[in-house]
């Protein structure tokens, strides 16, 4: 049956999104599969139905496309697609509810407080200490975030995220290493440690930066390595999510994990996680792909 490729769409990611589903087409079309790409934000969901798509493939990012509106769209249309379903897609969007999700399980996940134009910025500074992050709840790639470094710029931070979304959290800095764990079905892929000299893994050293280090292997023990899969899974169930994605994580000075958020439809550009991690573990770009079909209605 044929295929659709749904990228595009009109997140603040749309730019990554177009990226990721133009190489996801294009393996599929290498691969024989019968496939169309389809941008929502040009055509809407009214074009979708007369493609007469037998599953979808869901390369986008960010809201409408990865927060659980489109999954719910689809399963009224009754078009089974890849990814989570549509309660783990809204939460795993939503950062800071996914947070109270891990800490009722007892998951660690560094402490958080939400922000508004009026909090008290003392306060903030008082529970998290200093340096603290800022970032918008419901946004990918890191957009809009900041790490604040002094009290007085800490509303400025606020003001900055909130360009991008209703809903701030302050989140405390874990000083540390940086990892990422791909789920693939029901396999971990080898973790990714991410390493961006001088700094910060924003937006610029995600997509545009060549400086940006990815060590594979990680540098872990094989014991943490598998701890740190071990608690990527169950991270990945406690919201609920299904068939792929990938948990981002931070390794404190003791080796203690700490989780950040999970991503339900992760980048899939040339310069992505999952495609580099998948790859280590002897999966090509296109057996990745036709893989992540494959969760379809798992
Ligand atoms: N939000 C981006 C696409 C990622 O997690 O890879
Ligand atoms: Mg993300």
């Amino acid at each position: 049956g044929r295929v659709v490729v749904l990228f595009g769409g009109r997140s603040a990611e749309r730019e990554v999104s177009l990226k990721s589903g133009a190489a996801v087409l294009a393996a599929l079309e290498r691969g024989g599969v019968d496939v169309v790409g389809y941008d929502p934000a040009e055509r809407g969901l009214a074009g979708l139905e007369a493609l007469a798509p037998d599953r979808v493939f869901i390369a986008l990012h960010g809201r409408g496309g990865e927060d659980g509106t489109l999954q719910g769209a689809l399963e009224l249309l009754g078009i089974p697609y890849t990814g989570s379903g549509v309660l783990a897609s809204a939460l795993g969007m939503d950062k800071q509810r996914t947070k109270l999700v891990w800490q009722a399980l007892g998951l660690p996940t560094p402490e958080s407080v939400m922000l508004g134009p009026d909090a008290d910025w003392a306060r903030v500074v008082e529970r998290l200490g200093l340096p603290l992050i800022v970032k918008p709840v419901h946004e990918g790639s890191t957009l809009g975030i900041s790490i604040v470094d002094s009290r007085d710029t800490l509303e400025a931070a606020y003001r900055d995220a909130a360009r991008f979304d209703t809903r701030v959290m302050a989140e405390r800095f874990v000083h540390g290493e940086e990892y990422t764990l791909s789920l693939l079905g029901d396999r971990a892929l080898p973790a990714i440690r991410v390493e961006v000299p001088g700094g910060f893994y924003d937006y610029q050293a995600k997509y545009m930066s060549n400086d940006t280090r990815y060590h594979l292997p990680c540098g872990l023990s094989g014991e943490d390595e598998a701890l740190l899969a071990t608690l990527s899974r169950e991270a990945f169930e406690a919201i609920g999510a299904s068939g792929w994605g990938r948990v981002d994580v931070i390794r404190d000075a003791d080796g203690r994990f700490w989780l950040l958020e999970v991503n339900t439809v992760p980048g899939m550009t040339d310069h992505s996680l999952v495609p580099q991690a998948a790859a280590h573990a002897g999966i090509d770009f296109d057996a990745l792909v036709l893989q992540i079909l494959e969760t379809v209605g798992e």
